[in-house]
């Protein structure tokens, strides 16, 4: 018997239809547990777990409703069908009010119930995909996916993991929405570190005096209001990380602290005598260009040095287009599973218009854009009504932008054809996937057009 096989309870306290019953649904494949007891449903309700429960309503003793409740109880997601011979339509109404799935008059055809029993198993298979499909995202997020196919961020990718386990300190730049806390979470998880804490601070976002308060912490009495002693970040971040964003705001004489913390590995609190250990691993990111801050002054040069032992540089999303297909049908899956909507496919009008845009907020605009068309999304499938308004008149542009004479449906086909084989960087099964057809029609296409030794896989 594989675990694919749904096993189902039948009780029923008459011998014969339970005997019926337990032979056509042993036919049908299931595991089948039979039971005429009431007192004994409930126990093997306690000892196993069921997909289905198919249960006689009236019955002495324990009767279907308690069949039913108990099932709930200790199985939420196992569904409950009735049987009732004569039904009263209060009894029905109950038992549905209750939860049943559904309810089988006596007598009944067989072909009824096999019919029901296996939408009801079909249910309960989707109730525990979703389940395990939210799981998934769920460990992803903790275990930090990084979705790419592009050589550079690959290349990376290596860095990062190679150089995880060392303490050195890394620098991660990159414009807005890029990923750089992305990857210094998987730096931070990839590390010996993994274990302590992973910290974060928006070095702008603070004046110097609540920055200090911030990373060094105070001791009590260090100035009016300062009832307590309270500890630092670079304290409360000890034996794990402190992610420094926005590194090159930081106030100057905020950067000749940190320097002298990195350095000497401890601190001093405000107002404090006694020096306190430090043991933390610096990454620290920045969206501005470090070398224009150098060299106008705002940014210390030593201090740079002291981070940037290991440098990361993000792409840009336009700079890595082939990455647009592959990140929106994560962001769709991820989204399609928290908001519980059936949304599975991209329209091609769809996926033209996004590998034809230049996303300045990056992956985070991109997955933006997903997760609203995944919200207004009614169907299977995001099109271009459930993009954002600016987006949809790119989609105009995109097919205006050959001027002079209008062009054939055929020259526009191929035009078309081979701008996405460039855009997908010559690789042909991507190209059909994002023109939504097989390789072979694509094939053929380029064939017709005499494209097919222009590109390579
Ligand atoms: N390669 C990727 N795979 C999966 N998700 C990604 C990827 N890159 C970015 N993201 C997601 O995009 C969003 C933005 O990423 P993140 O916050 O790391 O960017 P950032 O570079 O720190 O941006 P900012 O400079 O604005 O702070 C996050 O939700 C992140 O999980
Ligand atoms: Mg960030």
């Amino acid at each position: 018997m594989t675990p694919d096989t749904a096993k189902i309870l039948l009780v029923d306290d008459e011998r014969i239809a339970l005997r019926n019953l337990e032979h056509v649904m042993k036919k049908e494949g299931y595991e089948v547990v039979a039971t005429q007891s009431g007192p004994n449903a409930l126990k093997l309700l306690d000892e196993q777990r069921f997909d289905v429960v198919l249960t006689d309503l009236r019955m002495e003793k324990v009767d279907g409703m308690q069949v039913l409740s108990k099932s709930q109880a200790v199985s939420p997601d196992t569904e409950v069908i009735m049987i009732t011979g004569f039904a009263t339509l209060d009894s029905v109404v109950d038992a549905m009010k209750h939860g049943a799935f559904y309810y089988i008059a006596k007598p009944f055809k067989l072909d009824e119930v096999r019919k029901i029993v296996k939408e009801a198993i079909h249910k309960v298979r989707m109730k525990t995909e979703n389940q395990r499909l939210r799981e998934q995202i769920e460990t992803y997020q903790g275990k930090v996916k990084i979705i790419t196919q592009d050589a550079t961020m690959q290349r990376l990718l290596d860095t990062a993991t190679q150089i995880a386990p060392t303490d050195c300190n890394v620098l991660i730049s990159g414009e807005s929405g890029t990923g750089k806390e992305l990857f210094a979470r998987f730096v931070h998880l990839k590390s010996r570190r993994s274990g302590g804490p992973f910290l974060g601070i928006n070095c702008g976002a603070f004046n110097e005096e609540l920055l200090a308060n911030e990373l060094f912490g105070h001791e009590k009495g260090a100035f009016t209001g300062a009832v307590a002693m309270k500890r630092g970040l670079f304290e409360m971040a000890s034996g794990g990380t402190l992610f420094m964003d926005e590194i090159t705001e930081m106030p100057p004489s905020m950067q000749v602290k940190l320097l002298r913390v990195i350095q000497e590995r401890e601190l001093l609190r405000v107002g404090g005598t006694e020096p306190v250990a430090v043991n933390v691993r610096f990454l620290a990111a920045t969206n501005r260009d470090v070398q224009s801050a150098i060299q106008e002054g705002r940014f210390r040069q030593d201090l740079y040095f002291r981070l940037n032992v290991v440098s990361l540089r993000i792409p840009p999303l336009s700079g890595r287009k082939e990455d647009i297909p592959l990140l929106s049908y994560y962001f769709l899956k991820k989204y399609a599973v928290l908001m519980k909507k059936e949304a599975r496919e991209i329209s091609e009008d769809v996926m033209a218009v996004l590998m034809n845009y230049d996303f300045p907020g990056n992956v985070r605009e991109l997955e933006n854009i997903i997760e609203r068309g995944v919200a207004m999304a009614n169907g299977k499938t995001i099109e271009t009504a459930h993009l954002p308004e600016d987006l949809k008149e790119l989609n105009i542009k995109t097919f205006r932008k050959r001027e002079g004479k209008i062009p054939s449906l055929e020259e526009q086909e191929m035009a078309y054809i081979q701008w996405v084989l460039q855009e997908a960087a010559g690789n042909k099964t991507l190209a059909s996937q994002i023109l939504g057809i097989d390789r072979v029609s694509l094939w053929r296409k380029l064939k017709k057009f005499g494209m097919e030794e222009d590109s390579e896989e």
